[in-house]
């Protein structure tokens, strides 16, 4: 085809853009070969321009590993750090296209500390090419690399067994790797496995045949990447539109936009909107150019309905009669991509295709030993690990197993302070949650309790470090706010710790959870009308920001005891500054745990500049009661 380029650009432009596109990604190590066979494959589909061929052509003979001729990797391991070390480090997406097909090749790295680099290239990618050393036959990584693909949803694998030159092209042993695979990823959910003899570097059954491997009748794999039919065609799955927006220039039009993520939709097609489950019928599909008929996935339409039903940005059109799911709870696998390991309780954001809402992972079932695949007991996750998670979320959302529907089953997690996303993860069903149990309504109230103690209910949370006088100040205030004949309740850390809260001990996720019983006991109170102090260190900001959104306007106030370090630490009065010092305590805030200060504290004090008396007064004449 590229010879239409020179008689007829646009016959050749023409047929290109309406070629398909394969996906796929390359797993291996530094020395199986992969950037040798990707380099290979862009060479000879002639994607490589004039001048990166002399570059090439010219470190190749400098760098010199394969004597004069060329060194096909150094095309692909780009980066000159990369070069110097001989690995590859990021996912790196490559283009190339032959007469049949347009491809994507996502190149990612081996090591297991890579795992979320190999994991990204794989959620976008239709097809896995896995290198194997034929000289090594099935490795640990291979085992890595297949399980995280197949987590991804990955269903056609080509297996190349590569340096088979070095092994004589022996068939006995390109047998016996092939068998030894297939009984390895029987339980991976794989749909195709096609191995592949190979040598990358003599370039055999690449493109052509060889004549090296008679015994081998397979395709090569030029030719499975042309030809293989991708099971997961995003068309013969069920109608997704993610509404993006709701599209009103005036009151005679109303419609829905977003980009189908799966299936078609035709005019007439009655619809389901959720999770509000509103239904009507296309009245009409309006295009990015003109009206359409009917649309198809990836296409970015605005829908008008016959009906005026409510639907709002984030929610899901899908057909009446084939509907997502709806649920505020489900198990999924997570890969956990931060240095901040998981923290079950925590609210972090949960974005699915296009909804952002609060969440908690609730229950860590199980750790995935990447390297053996077996399930191990685990309290948390750590950068590149793979759990099984229960996570609850504060709204309902639409949608799809992973396993049937990528875009419908795929999430990422969000820290809610820094936005950076932390975890990526694939649902696997919804959790039901016990439909009997009912919020019981009752006739008493909140107002009408508040009323009756003629005040207003609200919760003055101390934060700050252990010593810094969070205790002495709450415990003068609530004093005196009780001496006004307000109804007052002190909940303080020491003490709860020896009641409700004595099976939590001082690690990240018993902080956690020690303020989520504290916020939620806080709630009942402020609930029956008292006026609720409560002294913990409460060290994290995502916490205190969880224990806010739990009360009403106006009724969280945080009172920040801003007392330096050095100052607690010097007064030291239960001694534990002294103990943390000298290792003998761990985890100690301010010391080896840390300490995130209030940036918006309603109530700013501190007892370097006032006695605890003065900073207690200077508290209740804010609180302006
Ligand atoms: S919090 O971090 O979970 O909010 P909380 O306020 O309940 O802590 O408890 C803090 C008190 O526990 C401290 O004032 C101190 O007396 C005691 N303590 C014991 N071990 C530690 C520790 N490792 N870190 C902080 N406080 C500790």
């Amino acid at each position: 085809m590229s010879s239409l380029i020179e008689t007829d650009i646009s016959a050749y432009l023409k047929a290109h853009s309406e070629k398909d596109m394969l996906r796929f990604i390359t797993c291996g190590s530094v020395d199986d070969g992969k950037s040798t066979l990707i380099g290979r494959l862009l060479y000879d589909s002639k994607m490589i321009l004039e001048d990166q061929l002399a570059t090439l052509e010219r470190d190749s003979k400098k760098i010199g590993t394969q004597g004069q001729g060329i060194d096909f990797a150094l095309l692909v391991d780009g980066l000159a750090a990369e070069r110097e070390q001989g690995i590859t480090i990021d996912v790196a997406y490559r283009f190339f296209s032959t007469d049949k097909r347009k491809f994507i090749v996502a190149d990612t790295p081996g090591h297991e500390q890579y795992t979320r680099n190999m994991a990204t290239g794989a959620s976008t990618a239709d097809l896995a090419v896995l290198m194997i050393d034929a000289r090594k036959g099935i490795l640990t990584q291979t085992k890595r690399h297949s399980f995280i693909v197949g987590l991804l949803g990955i269903k056609n694998i080509i297996l190349v067994i590569n340096k088979m030159d070095l092994v004589e092209y022996d068939q006995e042993i390109f047998d016996r790797i092939d068998q030894e695979y297939r009984e390895f990823a029987s339980d991976l959910g794989f749909d195709e496995i096609v191995s592949i003899p190979m040598s990358a570097l003599a370039g055999d059954n690449i493109l052509e045949n060889s004549d090296n491997t008679p015994w081998y009748s397979g395709p090569t794999l030029m030719e499975h990447l042309e030809t293989v039919e991708i099971t997961s065609a995003h068309n013969e799955k069920p109608f997704r539109l993610p509404v993006q927006w709701v599209n009103r220039p005036n009151l005679d039009f109303r419609g829905f936009s977003g980009t189908i993520a799966s299936g078609s939709i035709t005019i007439g097609d009655e619809i389901i909107s959720l999770p509000s489950a509103k239904t009507s019928t296309v009245k009409s599909i309006v295009g990015t150019k003109d009206e359409k008929q009917t649309a198809e996935t990836g296409e970015a339409i605005t829908l008008c309905l016959t009906d005026e039903i409510d639907v709002s940005r984030g929610d899901i059109i899908a057909k009446a009669n084939d509907r997502p799911e709806v649920t505020d709870q489900f198990q999924a696998h997570i890969i956990w991509m931060h240095d901040d390991h998981m923290l079950s309780g925590r609210p972090y954001l949960i974005k699915t295709t296009n909804k952002t809402v609060d969440g908690v992972i609730t229950d860590l079932r199980h750790k995935v030993n990447v390297n053996s695949l077996e399930h191990e007991s685990a309290k948390t996750l750590s950068l590149n690990e793979v759990g099984l998670v229960n996570i609850k979320l504060s709204q309902q959302i639409a949608f799809d197993a992973y396993n049937d529907n990528k875009a419908m089953g795929s999430f990422i997690i969000i820290d809610k302070f820094t936005n950076t996303t932390i975890a990526c993860g694939m649902i696997n069903f919804g959790l039901r949650r016990a439909r009997n149990v009912h919020w019981q309504a009752v006739d008493v109230d909140k107002k009408s309790r508040a009323k009756q103690k003629h005040q207003q209910p609200k919760v003055l949370w101390f934060t700050g470090l252990s010593g810094s006088g969070k205790s002495t100040i709450a415990n003068l205030v609530e004093k005196k706010l009780h001496a006004m004949g307000n109804h007052t309740y002190l909940l303080d850390g020491d003490n709860v710790r020896h009641g409700l809260n004595k099976d939590l001990g001082f690690t990240d996720a018993d902080r956690v959870e020690n303020i989520r019983r504290i916020g939620e006991v806080a709630h009942l109170m402020v609930d029956s009308g008292l006026i609720v102090l409560t002294a913990f260190i409460s060290p994290f900001r995502a916490e205190r920001q969880m224990v806010r959104e739990m009360m009403g306007e106006g009724e969280f106030i945080e009172v920040f005891v801003d007392t330096p370090l050095e100052v607690c630490e010097a007064r030291d009065i239960k001694g534990l500054y002294k103990k943390a010092r000298a290792g003998e305590l761990k985890n100690f805030t301010g010391i080896d745990s840390p300490y995130e200060q209030p940036e918006t504290a309603e109530i700013h004090v501190n007892t370097v500049d006032n006695t605890a008396d003065e900073a207690a007064e200077f508290i209740v004449e804010r609180l302006g009661l």
